[in-house]
């Protein structure tokens, strides 16, 4: 369920047209609607219920600092895997308590920044960053509360390159040697195990590998408790999938992957720390375009848009199917025509979609890509010199832009000629 419908025709946000944002802030942009965000996040806490539990959004799946402030001020917490989002985080007013720290090489500085502002939890995802991390807390003379990210060796069943519990993947410290580095890291200076972290994988359509992994963890949090570590939170990642063809069949939902949770681990006696990403951001926003040209090649018709990959890269990078609207929905019955749908980088992986159905869309006619919320706007970069997309948030009738389109004379102010030059 989102808040992107058509009323009288013409696609909404909430209770804002399209074509109204179009005209204040000129396309592509994206925008993002705000009972979406809160009612997916709120399907989450009412899914864990009651378990004691926090939801900790992943921003690294849409981090503008005002989608962060309505979640944080809703009580989720956050998970960061930069210093860069950790500071978005804090802007946001999320209190360092409520904030995770995941990642595969956090730097020293990234460690003295969390220890000096205040952090829930560290994932440690090595050795070598436990013992860095030994290292950076006892020389300030804290404390670091970390759980030990552990790679299941499970498949998640999901594109290769979003899979991240398999051994053969950079993610998390092998499960069977788990033991042993507990042991260490319950002697080094500055280190509170305070529990254990696992994540597998992103853009998940079964509950089958989640579960395969929540039950090795099950299993390894009884052991460790045998050990006489205090393994008090259990922190399970992100992960769950979320719809991007409507017609298909839809993946599991919150309240499935919460039953599921309950019943592996609710007799533990732990907190529960769950990381989605995708799956509050997700259906929250789309992209909006308007088409330049509809080009009619040799045996196929082109239409060309002002977005282009660099705006939303999912398609060219992972193959991704993202639901494309027209903004003015087209009468019951109206003819529809076979599309490739690109945008105006110069190069053939600039393409959203081949052979796509759609309305017979005109130059200037607007286009919606649905489920583009999450990994859309932070993975934008300026290739070929266009401006990163602007985001706009809507709630009931209000909108704003959250990040506005750069001019030209940023962009450019940011290079500079060496004097020597
Ligand atoms: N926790 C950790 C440690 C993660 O690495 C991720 C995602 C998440 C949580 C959130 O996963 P989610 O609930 O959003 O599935 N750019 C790709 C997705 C990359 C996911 C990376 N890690 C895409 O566009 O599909």
């Amino acid at each position: 369920m989102d808040h992107f419908l058509y009323k009288g025709g013409i696609l909404h946000a909430e209770d804002v047209a399209i074509p109204d944002i179009a005209a204040q802030v000129g396309t592509p942009f994206y925008v993002y609607s705000a009972a979406t965000l809160t009612r997916h996040y709120q399907l989450f806490t009412e899914a864990l219920s009651p378990l004691p539990h926090l939801v900790c959004f992943a921003i690294k799946s849409l981090s503008n600092v005002a989608v962060l402030k309505l979640l944080g001020d809703m009580g989720a917490g956050m998970d960061v895997v930069s210093g860069g989002e950790y500071r978005r985080a804090r802007a946001a007013g999320v209190p360092g308590d409520r904030i995770v720290f995941s990642g595969v090489g956090k730097t020293r500085d990234e460690m003295r920044l969390a220890l000096t502002d205040g952090i829930r939890q560290f994932n440690v995802e090595s050795e070598p960053e436990l013992r860095a991390l030994s290292e950076v807390a006892a020389s300030m003379g804290r404390t670091a509360p970390i759980t030990l990210r552990v790679n299941p060796d499970v498949d998640a069943k999901t594109h290769e390159k979003i899979a991240t519990g398999k051994s053969e993947n950079k993610f998390g410290i092998p499960i069977a040697k788990a033991r042993e580095v507990y042991a260490e890291a319950a002697r080094l200076p500055g280190i509170e195990v305070v529990g254990v972290d696992v994540h597998i994988g992103s853009q998940l359509t079964d509950l089958a590998p989640f579960e395969a992994a929540f039950t090795k963890v099950r299993e390894l949090t009884l052991a460790l408790r045998a050990d006489g570590h205090v393994i008090r939170r259990l922190d399970l990642g992100g992960g769950l999938g979320i719809p991007y063809t409507r017609s298909n069949e839809a993946p599991p939902l919150p309240t499935d992957y919460g039953a599921m949770i309950k019943r592996v681990l609710g007799d533990l006696e732990v907190e529960v720390e769950i990381e989605p990403g995708r799956l509050i951001s997700g259906n929250s926003g789309i992209l909006v375009s308007s088409v330049i040209y509809v080009k009619n090649g040799e045996g196929r018709d082109f239409l060309i848009l002002d977005a282009a990959m660099n705006d939303l890269v999912r398609p060219s990078m992972y193959g991704a199917h993202h639901d494309i609207v027209p903004v003015v929905e087209g009468a019951p019955g109206s003819p529809t025509h076979p599309f490739d749908v690109v945008g105006p980088v110069c190069e053939t992986g600039d393409t959203f979609a081949k052979g796509r159905e759609l309305a017979l869309l005109a130059e200037g006619d607007l286009v919606a890509f649905r489920s583009a919320g999450a990994y859309g706007a932070v993975m934008a970069s300026e290739y070929n010199t266009r401006p990163l997309v602007p985001e706009v948030l809507v709630k009931g009738d209000h909108f704003a832009v959250i990040r506005a389109r750069p001019s030209f004379d940023e962009i450019l102010s940011r290079d500079t000629i060496p004097a020597w030059l």
